[in-house]
């Protein structure tokens, strides 16, 4: 097992392999990311290979904050606004690229780059350490649910480090925007409330229509993907995941979209295996108000249902 706690020695050791182009699992303040350095090739191609991630779908980038971003990316107004009230924190701008600094496929061919500052200490040391972006998407591999807690990690990849700090604090990924016409638009519910991008922006994002050729490649592919089948907004079934209203588990007694955020995709685990090794069919979930972050859970609930037992 190469579950680690977090300690100077073994951040010293995060950095050596980072460096010398191996991947490493970094806890952050949304869900655990594959780490790599960005700015090699070599590095960048392992997580595709690890996650059996299609190489159309890009990565994102950690930088440290707005300076760091400036390197990579031509940063607008809008943007640097936006860095300003929500980083470091859950909040993902795509931008256009700048430079040939970044290994080519982090950003799949696109015109433009996924950049992030993140909140948890861990990460932002990491790249403090190496002065350069760390790439990384969640933690799983590709079409299964990110990982909240180091055992996660360590059940999709058996020979990487994993730096354990513990259940992560939000429990789902990142809200992604990018900036069109002046107008900052949605790509993918997350962490950050699109309440708290409204306040700032003053108005509400418009969410990208659903292409074929969506700006967000991720968006198209199967995820989240449980073994059971998901039936939504009941209560009703041999296993149930409750909100505030008891079952098998609870995401929330006290019915909170914050706590129940933080439970998901732990608890869908936990109920999966529990239906797949007493043979039953079906996973109960009841109903979640759809504000603030209940938006993102409601996003994930769907794209879960969508892909279970595929
Ligand atoms: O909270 C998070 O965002 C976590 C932690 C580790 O930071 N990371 C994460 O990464 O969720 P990943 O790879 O699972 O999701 C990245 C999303 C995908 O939907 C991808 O398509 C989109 O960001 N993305 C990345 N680069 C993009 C780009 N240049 N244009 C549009 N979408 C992009
Ligand atoms: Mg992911």
């Amino acid at each position: 097992m190469l579950i680690e706690s977090i300690t100077p020695r073994h951040l010293t050791r995060a950095f050596e392999l980072l460096t010398q182009g191996h991947l490493v699992a970094i806890p952050t303040e949304t869900v655990y990311g594959l780490g790599a350095l960005a700015t090699s090739e070599d590095a960048v191609q392992k997580i595709f290979a690890a996650k059996g991630r299609p190489a159309i779908n890009p990565l994102i980038c950690h930088v440290l904050d707005i300076e760091m971003a400036n390197r990579f990316a031509f940063v607008d107004p809008i943007a640097k606004g936006l860095a300003h009230a929500f980083w470091p924190g859950p909040l993902t701008l795509v931008l256009p690229r700048k430079g040939e600094a970044i290994a080519p496929s982090v950003t799949a061919g696109l015109p433009t780059i996924a950049l992030r500052a993140p909140a948890h200490h861990v990460m932002r040391k990491l790249i403090e350490m190496l002065d350069q972006p760390i790439a990384a998407p969640s933690a799983n591999r590709s079409g299964r649910m990110s990982p909240t807690l180091p055992q996660h990690v360590a059940r999709d990849f058996d020979d990487i480090l994993i730096l354990d700090d513990g259940p992560t604090a939000h429990g789902l990924e990142s809200t992604v925007v990018t900036i069109e016409n002046g107008r900052v638009i949605l790509l993918r519910h997350g962490a950050l409330p699109i309440e708290a991008l409204a306040d700032h922006l003053g108005y509400t994002p418009a969410q990208e229509a659903v292409t074929e050729t969506p700006r967000s490649p991720g968006q198209l592919l199967k995820h989240y993907a449980p073994k059971t089948k998901l039936i939504l907004n009941s209560t009703t079934g041999p296993i149930t995941l409750g909100f505030g209203t008891g079952g098998t588990l609870d995401l929330s007694p006290s019915a909170n979209v914050q706590e129940a955020a933080q439970n998901l995709f732990a608890m869908l685990q936990t109920l999966d295996e529990r239906a797949q090794s007493q043979g039953i069919s079906e996973i109960h979930i009841a109903p979640i108000p759809s504000t603030g972050i209940g938006a993102a859970i409601h996003d994930r609930l769907l794209r879960a249902a969508h892909s279970a037992g595929k």
